[in-house]
């Protein structure tokens, strides 16, 4: 097994949910724990890397040694990664980035009585993040997720191509006790030329197995 020194790299991984605001007191989000990149962070600043977590509201830990940025929306989320993308070598967008948000943010409580009619929300497509970064004027290895509940190899492969990803790490979130918000998951890790299947397994061990498997890639493909 090759352990491979990342010491003087730059990660930055996004994880967690984004929160959309509807008024002052509702968003719109999703369920998503920040688990597994939280365990990526972790396992890439125990190989030594520089790690930059740019983070959703989660209920967890910052892991030692990782410098943590909150932030709550897409549009947020998105700003910090560009402000640290200059010195990043690899980015691993694990996030569950909402695809919408809300076209107009009320000011003020939406209330019951001001409306005859339930309010209509009207949505607007939030940026993709992994998408600008992997098309950025000089990318870094860029990794992304594929959640799928169908067809999760071709779906996920699709995905590396459109958003021309070095590698997608396809999780089956149709299988009951696996993905969001449990300890463990099953996955295949994807590159173009590449498949790697990974059985069931805590988060903490996938994030090393992850992490293996960029390492693999990443010092192959690159002169140093
Ligand atoms: O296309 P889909 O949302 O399924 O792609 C999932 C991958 O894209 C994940 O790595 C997720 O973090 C990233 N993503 C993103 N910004 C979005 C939507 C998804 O970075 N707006």
């Amino acid at each position: 097994e090759a352990k491979q020194d990342w010491q003087g790299k730059t990660f930055i991984i996004t994880a967690g949910p984004t929160r959309e605001a509807i008024d002052p007191v509702r968003y719109i989000s999703n369920h998503s724990s920040g688990k597994m990149g939280y365990a990526l962070a972790e396992a890439a600043a125990h190989a030594g890397a520089k790690v930059i977590l740019v983070s959703g509201p989660t209920q967890l830990p910052t892991p030692t040694g990782v410098q943590r940025v909150d932030v709550e929306t897409t549009e947020q989320m998105l700003n910090a990664v560009q402000q640290q993308l200059p010195n990043c070598d690899v980015f691993i967008g694990c996030a569950a980035v909402s695809d919408y948000r809300v076209a107009e943010v009320a000011s003020q409580k939406i209330k019951k009585e001001q409306n005859n009619q339930p309010p209509q929300l009207k949505l607007v497509q939030n940026p993709d993040i992994l998408q600008q970064v992997a098309s950025s004027e000089k990318p870094p290895f860029t990794v992304g997720f594929a959640a799928e509940t169908e067809n999760l190899k071709a779906n996920a492969l699709r995905k590396l191509e459109r958003k021309q990803l070095q590698m997608i790490v396809a999780n089956d979130v149709s299988q009951v006790g696996l993905g969001f918000n449990s300890d463990s998951n099953n996955a295949i890790i994807l590159s173009k030329d590449s498949e790697q299947s990974l059985p069931t397994m805590s988060k903490h061990d996938m994030a090393i197995a992850i992490i293996d498997a960029i390492a693999k890639r990443y010092f192959n493909t690159t002169a140093n």
